[in-house]
This record gives structure tokens, sequence and C-alpha cells, in this order.
């Protein structure tokens, strides 16, 4: 597996590739790689034949008081676990190649990163939608993949790649859980011994949102009300919104008559770990 830092020759690498015959497919990550990640690489190694994963903790997305410095970067681990994955080439640009001196480019997607998620945290899809335009650019990807367990970001980057003419395909991967049904995420080693006991009640709650939906419930309200009635029976974790919504403005849904997506963020109490998850109800993505 070649490890490029340059973005120069990341392009040229990838171009060549591309020259080649060969299909190039990238897995956009932030390192700390776990299950989750190592699916997303397995569904790429399916539609391409030259896989790169880049690896880029992006300052852009993180707001002032959030988990930027402290963010884990296992590197080594990371390399391989990448190279056994089966990626050919390990992209980890650095933050002054990527926003040198007077950096004054952004991509915004209007609404629709301002709801769930966007409303806590004001400019982080805008540092999403950025880097991964700039990912794209750089690496040219045929088909790049995402998670659903990041359902907004999935929708967002739908959106710019649709609004923006790219012609990336872009493929989503399923939700890997733990045992307990906790989604796997990097953030999920500041949790302590308590919090990721008491966290499972998020999975509970979405699986009780989907038995309710199941039985005939069609109304959103009755649908946030049960998952936060379930989340509230914690002192651990402490929900920051729950929502059910269309798959493609984001937008509160009271009366379900098409597929609509459960999402809910929760902090833990202790150590003050932001979890998100979520649910199709009526379909997949
Ligand atoms: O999902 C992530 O890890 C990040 O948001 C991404 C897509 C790599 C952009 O920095």
């Amino acid at each position: 597996m070649k490890i490029v830092n340059s973005p120069p020759e990341m392009k040229n690498l990838s171009l060549t590739a591309q020259s080649g015959g060969s299909t190039v497919g990238l897995v956009p990550t932030m390192g700390a790689l776990h299950e989750g990640h190592l699916s997303l690489l397995k569904l790429a190694c399916q539609y391409c034949d030259f896989l790169v994963m880049s690896i880029f903790v992006n300052p852009a997305q993180f707001g002032p008081a959030e988990d930027l410095a402290k963010y884990p970067r296992p590197f080594e681990r990371d390399c391989e676990l990448a190279a056994a994955a089966g990626c050919d080439c390990l992209f980890v640009p650095q933050p002054q190649d990527m926003y040198p001196e007077n950096y004054s480019t952004y991509v915004n997607v209007e609404n629709i990163s301002d709801t769930l998620c966007g409303a806590s945290r004001p400019a982080h899809f805008r540092g999403v939608t950025t880097v991964v335009l700039k990912l794209f650019n750089i690496v040219s990807p045929q088909i790049a993949v995402f998670g659903q367990k990041d359902v907004q970001q999935l929708v967002v980057i739908k959106r710019m790649c649709q609004d923006l003419n790219l012609s990336v395909k872009i493929l989503t991967a399923p939700i890997i859980r733990e045992e307990s049904g906790l989604a796997m995420s990097s953030r999920n080693v500041y949790l302590s011994e308590k919090e990721r006991r008491e966290s499972s009640v998020i999975y509970k709650s979405l699986m009780a949102a989907q038995e309710l939906y199941e039985s005939g419930e069609r109304s959103g309200e009755a649908i946030r009300r049960r998952v936060r009635s379930i989340i509230d029976k914690s002192d651990t974790v402490r929900p920051e919104y729950v929502e059910v919504v269309d798959t493609a403005r984001l937008k509160s849904v009271d009366k379900i008559d098409r597929k609509v997506i459960a999402a809910l963020a929760c902090r833990t109490s202790e150590s003050g770990t932001r979890l998100i998850d979520n649910i199709i109800l009526g379909g997949d993505l």
C-alpha cells in the first residue's frame, strides 16, 4: 500500500490508474479506524480496482469547543488495518496543504446542512462538504463510499454531488454495531464503561421506533415520543434531538406517508461524548 501526503502526487497517481483502465474508489475517513470503516472499504473493493482511503482530521468541520485536538490519531494501526482491508493507497494530506494561508473557498449545501446535527454544529457540514469536494477533486474517484451512520452527512454529500453535477457515484454502507447495538464510532473510545453500557439504550429506542412503525403507527410525533421515553430511562444518555424526517429535505414529518429517517443525537453525562444514530423506516436510503 502506497502512502501519499502530497495532493498533486495523489492526483497524478489517480489519473495514471484511471488511464490504465482502473476504476478508482475513495473512502474518506478521519482515521481511528473501526469495523464500520472496514465495512466501507469492503464495499468499495467490490466496485473499484484502485482503492484510495484518505485520512484527514478536517479542522473545518470542528467547532471551536469541539474535540479537534484530542481526536484519536492511531496512525500506525490505521495503516495496518487499511492495508489488510485491501487499500492500494492511503492519502494523508497535511492541514497546511488542504487549507494554505489565505484559503477562502467553502461549499455550503443550504437548508439541509442547518437541521438535525447542523442546528448545534453550525459550520460542521460546510466543513464536511468543502473537504469532501476537495478530496473528490484530488482523487477523482468514480465511486466513493460513506456510511449510513452519518446519515445527514450522506444526504448532504449526495445533494452536493447532484447540485454540482459531479460524476462520482456515492455508495452507502449500512451501520455496523457493537454487540450491545451501539453504532460503531471513532468517538466511542471517549466513553466510560458505564456510558458504553448505557448507550445501548439508543439502539433499543430505534428498535422500538421500528416496532411501532411496523405495527402501523404513522404519526411522526408518536414515534418521536416513544424513542424519547426509552432514552429518558437512562440518566447517562441525554437526547439532544430526536427527529423523524423525510429523506430528501430532512424536514420533520408529522404524517408518515413515505420512507423517513428516525434520527437522534445524544450526549453522555460523564465524558460529554456526542453519539448519533438512525434508522430508516419504510425502505432503504
Ligand atoms: O465521516 C467522516 O469521517 C468525515 O466527516 C469525512 C467524510 C471523512 C470528512 O472529513
